[in-house]
């Protein structure tokens, strides 16, 4: 049956021989409209063998044949039709046919754009995958819709649409998330746009409304080594334990059991810690939230003996050396006469001031 039409399509084409050209020009040579807008289009022949031309359609004023002339307009007032084809044809002296079709495009901006999840957009967890679904209600040509993702300031990934109805459909582009922390507190959003080309003036895309994502994850520590202090004289240790996290996590510490733990110094729920009471010995904190618990362990330990007395050594040394200035500064007159001071370095400055 199929090949039946399609063979004696053939023969009608080749039976009545049909100029490979037809000599019509379209002004414009497309035309894309809202639905319910006006438009009007000319069509023209440079031929000077026209009999007749006109308009065949169903729809709009200036249709039917026309003689003697090698332009006709069609004017529709208001396109309500999803499917218009309407068709210009020349009658030709030699009583040949030939026709066209005009390519329309009507178009529809959807009702409504609007995003949804299965479960109503509650908080993620990282690492999880999430269906996020846009719908887009009502618009067409559906073929010409482009319905983009966006992530806070970047386009995430965009659909096209191959279905051909030329009537409004609704329809709906999924997306699926991969949750990452760092989407934490960004904005997600999709929006419709119908797409021509050339492009039609003023129209615009259609957002949906935006929803702020949440991402819970496990603590992690900034820094997240176990880690080895040595305890020094000059200097205090501090055991840095800070993780992030979403919810934000809880500390808590475990000290050497040399360190008698009281209630007042029991370390609760701080990241940093700087023990007033300086002790070797292996200090455990943990970082915990409702995603999980990381544990972060402090070896603290004692430099080894020979360093400790040569910077004993060296201490004492300059201790010393520091006294002896002082008391040289402090109580040399100015002629210089103490003999384990630098008389010379001194007796430049006789505004010394002692307690003499
Ligand atoms: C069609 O042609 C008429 C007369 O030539 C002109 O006034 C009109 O603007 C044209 N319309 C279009 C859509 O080109
Ligand atoms: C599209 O959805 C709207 C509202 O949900 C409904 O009223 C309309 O009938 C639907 N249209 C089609 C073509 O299914
Ligand atoms: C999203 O995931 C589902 C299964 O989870 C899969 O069938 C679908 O093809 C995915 N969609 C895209 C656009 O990757
Ligand atoms: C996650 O985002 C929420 C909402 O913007 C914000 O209140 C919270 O501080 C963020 N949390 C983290 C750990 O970034
Ligand atoms: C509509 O989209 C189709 C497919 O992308 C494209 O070929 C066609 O040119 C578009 N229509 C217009 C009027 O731009
Ligand atoms: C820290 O030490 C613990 C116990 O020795 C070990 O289980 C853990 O893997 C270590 N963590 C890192 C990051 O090296």
């Amino acid at each position: 049956m199929k090949w039946f039409f399609i063979l004696s399509g053939l023969i009608a084409c080749t039976g009545k021989p049909v100029r490979s050209s037809c000599p019509v020009k379209m002004s414009p040579s497309r035309v894309v409209v809202r639905f319910g807008d006006p438009f009007s289009v000319n069509c023209s022949s440079p031929s000077n063998q026209i009999q007749s031309m006109g308009w065949e359609s169903p729809y709009g004023t200036g249709i039917g044949r026309q003689d003697g002339v090698s332009s006709v307009s069609l004017k529709i007032d208001s396109v309500t039709d999803w499917d218009l084809r309407p068709l210009c044809f020349i009658n030709l002296l030699d009583n040949n046919q030939c026709s066209e079709i005009l390519s329309v495009t009507v178009y529809k901006m959807p009702d409504s754009v609007s995003m949804s999840q299965p479960s109503q957009m509650g908080p993620m967890v990282e690492g999880e995958k999430y269906r996020m679904q846009c719908d887009i209600v009502n618009v067409a040509p559906v073929r010409n819709l482009s319905v983009s993702w966006h992530k806070g300031n970047k386009m995430i990934y965009t659909e096209a649409f191959d279905e051909t109805s030329p009537s409004p459909v609704n329809t709906s582009s999924i997306f699926n998330l991969t949750a990452q922390r760092s989407d934490n507190g960004t904005q997600i959003w999709c929006e419709a746009q119908l797409e021509f080309s050339p492009p039609v003036p003023n129209l615009h895309t259609i957002p949906s409304k935006f929803h702020e994502v949440v991402v819970l994850y496990s603590p992690t520590f900034t820094m997240p080594e176990n880690e080895t202090l040595e305890l020094k004289a000059s200097s205090k240790i501090i055991l840095d334990c800070t993780a992030t996290g979403n919810p934000m996590p809880v500390y808590s510490w475990h000290l050497p059991n040399t360190i008698q733990q009281t209630k007042k110094n029991k370390k609760e729920n701080q990241p940093i810690l700087a023990p007033s009471i300086q002790l070797p010995g292996t200090y455990t904190c943990t970082a915990s939230n409702t995603q999980g618990t990381k544990t972060k362990i402090f070896t603290v330990v004692e430099v080894t003996r020979n360093r400790t007395t040569f910077a004993a050594l060296v201490g004492v040394f300059l201790c010393v050396a520091a006294l002896l200035f002082i008391s040289g500064f402090f109580f040399v007159t100015p002629e210089g006469t103490f003999s384990f001071s630098k008389g010379s370095y001194l007796r430049g400055r006789p505004t010394s001031s002692g307690p003499v």
